[in-house]
């Protein structure tokens, strides 16, 4: 693994969303990177802006809301955001894959499965016909699709759910791109062909070097596959840390609920359920200070008054940030400059 150069690296990110009357900040100056060969996940509950940031800078958001970026995403040399539609398609083509929770968002239904394939590879790749043709049979057989040359002719709605779902991982895989973006890739499928899918993504990515972005809110996934982990509240970073750190010494608040919520990933038993109490706030009204105060048991007045820095702590041996003041100062950690 390459340590130190980002292939994907995004500053300050914030993106509003304006729907009809209201706007929505669902980004607020997010900042992270991934390396080659590196699985970063991101983590948070339903509507902390998980989409939002890693399809917005690639002009994935849905039709129909419009869209304002501010801040930087560099791939490739170049700025994401604010970049014209044309080269954004060209540079998202070649340098990104992107899984989507459903796999008929990347398919085109008019298409049969092996050319789509062929013509990413083509497009994107540079592969001229018949390679192009090869390597889409191949792909399809390293995703585990029975028969590949058969599946090559057929339509989406010939396949089953989770054929699809490898279609389209196949999709993402055929221009060869360096970063693999992927939203909630195996939400929908029962828990053996996900853990299927997302070994042959790690084979794949261990292979060719791929950095993946996982989005995912199953801590069990975070827990097999990831590197390091972002930790997203209401559009913002709470803590990032290696996945062993944030998995086992969790000190955000925020995260300490989000772990002590779910089943315990480390047995196979099934830990009591504690969900945090409280609901996310309101990404229409912002208020200053930390978004997590209303249902935090370590609020203290200050909290409410400055957003929390996004602070490099000494934890580990690994760089984790941390955007709680209080835990700092109560837990005594070493800020590391
Ligand atoms: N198409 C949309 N129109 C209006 N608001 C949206 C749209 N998509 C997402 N949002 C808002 O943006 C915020 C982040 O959403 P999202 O990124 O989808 O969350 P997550 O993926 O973490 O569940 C939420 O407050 C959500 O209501
Ligand atoms: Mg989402």
């Amino acid at each position: 693994m390459n340590d130190d150069k980002p292939i994907y690296a995004i500053e300050n990110l914030i993106i509003d969303l304006y729907a009809t009357s209201v706007s929505v900040r669902a980004v607020d100056g997010v900042s992270f990177s991934v390396r080659p060969g590196e699985t970063v996940a991101v983590v948070g509950e339903s509507g902390s802006g998980k989409t939002v940031m890693t399809l917005g800078p690639l002009g994935l958001l849905p039709e129909g809301v419009t869209v304002a970026m501010r801040g930087t995403a560099q791939a490739d040399g170049s700025d994401l955001i604010g970049m014209g539609s044309r080269q954004l398609s060209e540079l998202r083509g070649r340098y990104f894959g992107v899984i989507f929770q459903d796999p008929m968002s990347a398919l085109n239904p008019m298409l049969k499965i092996g050319p789509q394939l062929a013509r990413q590879a083509r497009r994107f790749a540079g592969l001229s016909h018949e390679p192009a043709r090869r390597q889409a049979v191949s792909l399809l057989a390293r995703l585990g699709i029975p028969d590949p040359e058969d599946r090559y002719h057929r339509y989406p709605h010939e396949m089953s759910g989770g054929m699809l779902q490898r279609a389209m991982i196949a999709l993402a895989l055929a221009a060869r791109p360096r970063v693999l973006i992927a939203d909630e890739p195996t939400t929908a499928l029962d828990a053996t062909v996900q853990a299927q899918i997302l070994e042959l993504i790690r084979q794949i990515q261990r292979e060719e070097g791929i950095a993946v972005v996982l989005v995912t809110h199953d801590i069990g996934v975070v827990a097999s596959v990831a590197d390091r982990v972002i930790v997203l509240y209401a559009g913002q970073v709470a803590e990032e840390g290696t996945a062993m750190d944030v998995l086992t010494r969790p000190v955000h608040p925020y995260t300490r609920g989000l772990l002590a919520s779910v089943p315990d990933f480390r047995s196979d038993e099934r830990a009591t359920t504690r969900e945090i109490p409280g609901l996310p706030p309101s990404q229409i009204r912002l208020e200053p200070g930390c978004r997590f105060a209303d249902r935090c048991e370590l609020v203290e007045p200050g909290c409410r008054k400055h957003r929390p820095p996004l602070q490099t702590i000494s934890l580990s041996a690994n760089p984790h940030r941390l955007a709680c003041p209080v835990v700092i100062r109560r837990d005594g950690h070493r800020l590391h400059v």
